[in-house]
């Protein structure tokens, strides 16, 4: 079920490198939504936090978003596409049933030594994306790792339903994840992972796959959008996340104080604030920006993880502490000295 990764013994750390992010010009305010569904700007402020949320256009696709979020972490680790070894793309809403999306974005970027792959994590994806190139990288079998998230959740949005269309946001984030001397930076210390596929029903989106072929008539219409048991979702998550940070704590020997910032998966403030609460986290350290991009899943904590870089809430040597939660159920956790 869990799957916990400190490897102290390799000679070699897994760093991030560089991040990058993109996120399509077209907002979606509460105002908006207003005229769409009954909901009110007060309602969405008090409940989620979120205020805008950004919608890709009919060019702007999942592989296109996590392409320039792709070439910009790139661009902030100093490499060129080439120097590549794997693309880890983690998304719910892919380019295609197949190819891997993270195909469509090595043939983008024209990272040719690149192998590519997704993984389906829902909103823990980055996460889960980050410990496997954590492997990869610890084993010494490779120096520069891409992970993505991205996602295009508007194109399953059911912009009918008040209690989910407020929430979701379109977007991607990346990140280099590189090979260093131990001796010399630490870098990734610590992540862990866990799934319980048994709570399948609180949060997925049925159609089109090997259950519900897109040949066959749907029992309900509407399965062609993400169904979100909210309520239920909110006290796991509250519950989850606040267990994974005393993990990672203890497991790394670090206290609240010792971190410099916690990123978590942006899904409502609420959440975030009543975890925070919980934990003692001081203001300052606990990122938010699900203000102005609402829950975009995979894409959610690798967008954070890169605002809170370029605008140096995140320096070098600090400690991030990243933690998701999301359908599956997943969820998981990187500690990062940055
Ligand atoms: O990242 C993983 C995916 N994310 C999630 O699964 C989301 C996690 N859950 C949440 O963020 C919150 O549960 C929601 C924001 C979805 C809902 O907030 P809540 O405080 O749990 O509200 P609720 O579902 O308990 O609904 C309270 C009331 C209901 O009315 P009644 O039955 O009390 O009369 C809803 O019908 O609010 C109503 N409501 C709304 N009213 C205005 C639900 N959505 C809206 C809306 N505008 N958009």
């Amino acid at each position: 079920m869990s799957n916990n990764e400190m490897d102290s013994n390799s000679p070699y750390s897994a760093v991030v490198a560089g991040t990058g992010s993109c996120l399509p010009e077209k907002l979606l305010t509460n105002e908006e939504l207003t005229k769409i569904v009954d909901t009110s700007d007060e309602w969405i402020v008090t409940r989620t936090g979120i205020k805008t949320r950004h919608i890709a256009s009919p060019q702007e696709t999942t592989a296109t978003l996590a392409a320039e979020a792709a070439k910009r972490a790139i661009a902030s680790a100093g490499i060129s596409a080439e120097d590549i070894d794997m693309i880890v793309l983690a998304t719910i809403t892919p380019e295609m049933v197949f190819p891997s999306t993270a195909c469509f974005v090595q043939d983008i970027i024209g990272a040719k030594n690149a192998w590519a792959f997704d993984i389906s994590a829902a909103c823990s994806g980055f996460v889960y994306a980050v410990s496997i190139a954590q492997q990869f990288i610890q084993s010494g079998k490779y120096n520069n790792i891409l992970v993505i998230g991205a996602e295009t959740l508007s194109k399953i949005t059911d912009y009918k339903d008040r209690g989910s269309c407020i929430l979701f946001g379109d977007g991607a984030g990346a990140a280099i994840i590189q090979k260093a001397d131990a001796k010399k930076a630490k870098g990734i210390i610590y992540s862990t992972s866990v799934s319980d596929g048994s709570g399948w029903e609180s949060l997925n989106c049925p159609a089109y796959g090997s259950r519900y072929p897109a040949d066959k008539p749907l029992e309900d219409a509407n399965g062609i959008y993400m169904q979100i048991n909210g309520r239920e979702i909110y006290q796991l998550a509250v519950r989850r996340i606040v267990e994974m940070v005393n993990e990672c704590l203890e497991k790394c020997s670090l206290s609240i104080e010792d971190v410099s910032l916690f990123i978590p998966h942006q899904m409502n403030a609420r959440i975030i604030e009543s975890v925070a609460k919980r934990l003692k986290f001081a203001d300052e350290q606990v990122f938010m920006n699900i203000e102005k991009f609402g829950n975009t899943s995979a894409a959610s904590i690798p967008i954070a993880l890169d605002e809170a870089v370029r605008t140096n809430r995140l320096k070098r040597g600090d400690i991030a502490l990243l933690v998701a939660f999301g359908g599956g159920l997943t969820w998981g956790a990187n500690v990062i000295e940055y």
